[in-house]
């Protein structure tokens, strides 16, 4: 007789129509029951409008039916809001004393260092008055869904992501909205977009230390922080705002990131450290944190983001970075 593992791993196989993801990955399968031989599924129908729906129990009905032994089966769905189906391991927030600094850029490294550890990551972009996000991911498909919740678009290599900027008519919108509307368009992007099952939702914090990334660092529950800053920021003044910042929520800071650290120039082989030398260790002591690496100023990462490739980007900083803070976080939980 067919057996639940094996129904459920058949169901890996369906994918929800309008993000291509699998209905196991987004967490929608609520209940798998066989009784005599005869398999029932139970659905969320969170996200999936009416032909989806039907989609959906076609997709079912055709891969349960392949099993060897499999007789009847029942596809019925259930209403579960997505906070209900939400099951994120672990938080993690990218924070800057200012902008312009690279936050961004350093979020989307961090999903993609994780993914390529064969985590399964999504992308919250909380800078909602400056999203840039989708852009380097060269993202601009409208996400799905419907009022029982929202679905998160796919990068190209399966990095979710949602973003204030695919639901403006225009990329280039500018989104202008007063503290508490932005707080709700965050919150919303927490509580309202079915994420699914993730090991690691990373969020593009709004820049400095006002009370936008404040309101998301009290708000949503972030594992960690990651700090990053240029050697441009002279006196580590911005870089402390943000320490402080962090330990006062009582987050713990996973560590510091320094972007645009140095110029390679290859003609002569030697590192140019155009904004002074590297503030890395003194950070990393001011932060109580580890030193995760530094990212030079790179043309080819900066073609990169404006591609929308970034997932193509290969450095050393990377792996360091995803080994450093999957380290950080499991550590924590075991
Ligand atoms: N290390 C780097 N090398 C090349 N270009 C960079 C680098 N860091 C940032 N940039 C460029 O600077 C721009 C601003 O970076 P971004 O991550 O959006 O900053 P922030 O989010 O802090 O405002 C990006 O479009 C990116 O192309
Ligand atoms: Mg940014």
């Amino acid at each position: 007789m067919v057996t639940e593992e094996q129904v459920r791993d058949s169901l890996e196989g369906v994918l929800v129509p309008a993000i291509k993801r699998s209905i196991i990955r987004l967490n929608l399968v609520r209940e798998v029951a066989i009784t005599d031989g005869k398999v029932r599924v139970v659905l969320a129908s969170t996200g999936l409008i009416t032909g989806a729906q039907d989609w959906v129990t076609d997709q079912v009905v055709e891969v349960v039916k392949k099993l060897p032994e499999a007789g009847e089966v029942e596809v019925e769905f259930v209403e579960a809001t997505p906070a209900e189906l939400n099951e994120i391991g672990h938080v993690i927030a990218i924070m800057s004393g200012k902008g312009g600094v690279g936050k961004s850029l350093i979020a989307s490294l961090t999903a993609v260092a994780l993914k390529r550890l064969g985590y399964e990551v999504g992308i919250l972009d909380a800078d909602i008055t400056g999203p840039s996000i989708p852009r380097m991911f060269g993202i601009n498909t409208r996400p799905g869904g419907n009022e029982s919740g929202m679905l998160p678009v796919l990068s190209k290599s399966e990095i979710e992501v949602m973003s204030i900027n695919l639901l403006l008519p225009s990329e280039d919108d500018a989104v202008i909205w007063r503290g508490p509307l932005i707080g709700k368009a965050i919150t919303q992007f927490w509580e309202e977009v079915l994420w699914g099952k993730l090991d690691y939702l990373i969020i593009d914090l709004p820049p400095g230390t006002a009370d936008a990334p404040l309101t998301v660092l009290q708000t949503l529950p972030i594992s960690g922080v990651v700090i990053v800053f240029t050697p441009q920021d002279l006196t580590a003044m911005v870089v402390r705002k943000a320490v402080n910042m962090a330990q006062k929520m009582e987050k713990p800071i996973l560590g510091v990131v320094e972007n645009m650290a140095y110029l390679y120039v290859p003609e002569i082989d030697k590192k140019i450290e155009l904004f002074g030398s590297s503030q890395g260790e003194e950070m990393a002591r001011a932060a109580n944190a580890p030193f995760l690496g530094q990212l030079p100023i790179d043309p080819e990462l900066a073609k990169l983001c404006d591609e929308g490739n970034i997932e193509r980007y290969n450095a050393e900083i990377i792996d360091s970075l995803g080994k450093s803070l999957s380290e950080a976080t499991t550590g924590d939980k075991e």
